[in-house]
């Protein structure tokens, strides 16, 4: 008797579980037609290409190429246009600068849709914070930036694109083309560890260090594959799944190792001797800045915003200038005369010194010209996400509800024909500065723009060059012409088949 009353209760229980499911399904479900039908009618004004009811644009764009079938619509639609990515996700994707400068000017949210995947990671640091606490953060961490604490890093970036150069000497020796966009990822990992915990791969304790590095890496992959998979989408399913675990696992091991940095670190500041030892040392690290930074009334960034702040800065240092400076190479492969100029004019500046300082970064004007250049053709943060808080009026009159979602396509805007004349054409005087008055100052945006901009672009812009400049000085570049790369947005812009160059050693002296 119990037995089966037990059973009936059991039996009535998961019938009104199954029955809450249902409810909170479609209750979400009808908030996610309602939601499309609110984007969709914001959007109207704005032509755009066929969208499938269901698949929106994704599976044109998985077909042909996300990057050339924008690009091949931003011709078409040269200011603007709808972008669907299944049947709840829309954006107006814009491409020209008018446009651009209306929402990126101000100080618009991240789009949740989006970001939200970085949390778990990279907590709530500076990419994905919004209102008074994101202007908080900004605040405790430009002097962070500042050109004094920026210097020193000149010579740690040296160190570890050296040790890159130096495997290079062995590999250019086989005579074989090889993929380098690896090792300009472990060069770009290596010197940023160095200039925010003080201590790269090698230094950090054999086991802790490399765990860490191979953790990083293994996360910006393990994203990269997750945004892009639409299955992976929903956080619950997505931790069920043997990927969502692996990309918990790597999560684990790069939150303990800041945690512990910091806890260490933290230690040492209450240690006189310590002190001193952190004081004496030839520059301070980002986490040094961190931990020192406050505002007016005294208050310091709590543990939690400490973590997330240090892995912003690792999530979004090294990927980027990893591929800023492995397309660069690619240019300079592509581009024969204008490798040549920039080498001459490294050899110019640096005359008989064979390290680069500081003060070099401002005089190499043509590697800067065409570094810039290259972030045209190919800039490293392909696509950028915006949720508008108040509606905003277009130049042409059109406007966007509270609300609506924006997508700045920084590829598509560099190669719109109507803003720059033969676009792909590789000219690095485009950025002459006779040409860049005459430009909009939101025709070129790889750093993005306004409030909301990369807080990091001095620091990029100084290991670009010093990267790429001690590399044309130690080798020649040419392309493999049967393994040309194949631009791919992901986070940042990658290769779908790597980076595959011939290096030709210069020969002993030619750099160190
Ligand atoms: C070539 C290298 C780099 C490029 C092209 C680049 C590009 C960008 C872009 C486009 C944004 C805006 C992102 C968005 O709106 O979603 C951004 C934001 C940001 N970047 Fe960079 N970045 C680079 C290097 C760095 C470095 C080296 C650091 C730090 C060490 C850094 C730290 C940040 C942070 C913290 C933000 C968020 C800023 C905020 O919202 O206040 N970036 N970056």
């Amino acid at each position: 008797m119990v037995t089966a009353l037990l059973s009936l209760s059991l039996s009535r229980l998961s019938l009104w579980a199954l029955g809450l499911i249902l409810a909170v399904g479609f209750l979400k479900f009808i908030r996610l037609l309602l939601r499309r039908q609110m984007l969709a009618r914001a959007m109207d004004k704005f032509p755009g290409p066929p969208t499938h009811w269901l698949f929106g644009h994704a599976l044109e764009i998985q077909q042909t190429g996300a990057l050339d079938k924008v690009v091949s619509w931003v011709h078409q639609f040269p200011y603007a246009h709808p972008l669907w990515l299944g049947p709840f996700l829309g954006f107006l994707n814009i491409c020209e600068p008018e446009y651009v400068k209306a929402v990126y000017s101000r100080g618009d949210p991240k789009a949740a849709d989006l970001y939200d995947f970085f949390l778990q990671w990279i907590g709530r640091g500076l990419l994905v914070l919004d209102g008074p606490k994101w202007f908080q953060h900004r605040k405790l961490l430009t002097p962070g930036f500042h050109y004094d604490v920026l210097k020193p890093y000149v010579a740690v970036i040296s160190e570890s694109a050296h040790a890159m150069l130096d495997k290079w000497e062995e590999k250019a020796r086989e005579d074989k083309s090889f993929d380098i966009f690896r090792d300009v990822g472990h060069m770009t990992l290596d010197s940023l560890m160095k200039c925010t915990f003080g201590k790269g791969n090698s230094g950090l304790g054999h086991s802790r260090g490399s765990s860490y590095h191979l953790a990083i890496r293994d996360l910006s992959v393990l994203m990269q594959e997750r945004l892009s998979t639409f299955q992976y989408h929903n956080d619950f399913i997505y931790w069920l799944t043997p990927h969502g675990r692996r990309f918990l696992r790597a999560c684990q091991v790069a939150h303990d190792h800041t945690d512990q940095v910091i806890r260490e670190r933290k230690a040492a500041l209450q240690d006189k001797k310590e002190q001193e030892k952190i004081q004496s040392r030839r520059h301070l690290d980002f986490l040094d800045i961190l931990l020192g930074a406050q505002d007016k009334d005294g208050v310091k960034l709590s543990d939690a915003d400490l973590r997330a702040e240090v892995d912003t800065f690792m999530f979004e240092g090294h990927d980027t200038t990893t591929s800023g400076i492995s397309w660069f190479l690619y240019c300079m492969a592509l581009n024969p005369e204008h490798q040549r100029r920039c080498r001459e004019e490294v050899l110019e500046v640096l005359g008989d010194r064979n390290s680069i300082q500081v003060d070099d970064l401002g005089k190499m004007t043509y590697l800067t010209m065409c570094i810039k250049e290259s972030f045209r053709l190919y800039p490293p943060v392909p696509q950028v996400y915006r949720q508008l808080s108040k509606p905003v009026s277009f130049v042409d009159g059109r406007s966007l509800p509270a609300g609506s979602l924006i997508s700045l396509h920084i590829y598509g805007l560099h190669r719109n024909s109507a803003v720059w004349p033969d676009p792909e054409v590789f000219d690095p005087l485009r950025f002459s500065s006779e040409n860049v008055c005459r430009r909009h100052p939101f025709a070129f945006m790889p750093f993005s723009a306004g409030p909301r901009n990369c807080i990091g672009q001095q620091f990029a812009m100084n290991e670009m060059k010093v990267v790429t400049a001690l590399s044309l000085l130690r080798f020649e570049f040419a392309l493999d012409p049967s393994k040309l790369p194949i631009p791919v947005p992901h986070l940042t812009l990658r290769s779908e088949n790597g980076m595959h160059l011939y290096l030709k050693s210069l020969g002993p002296g030619s750099g160190k």
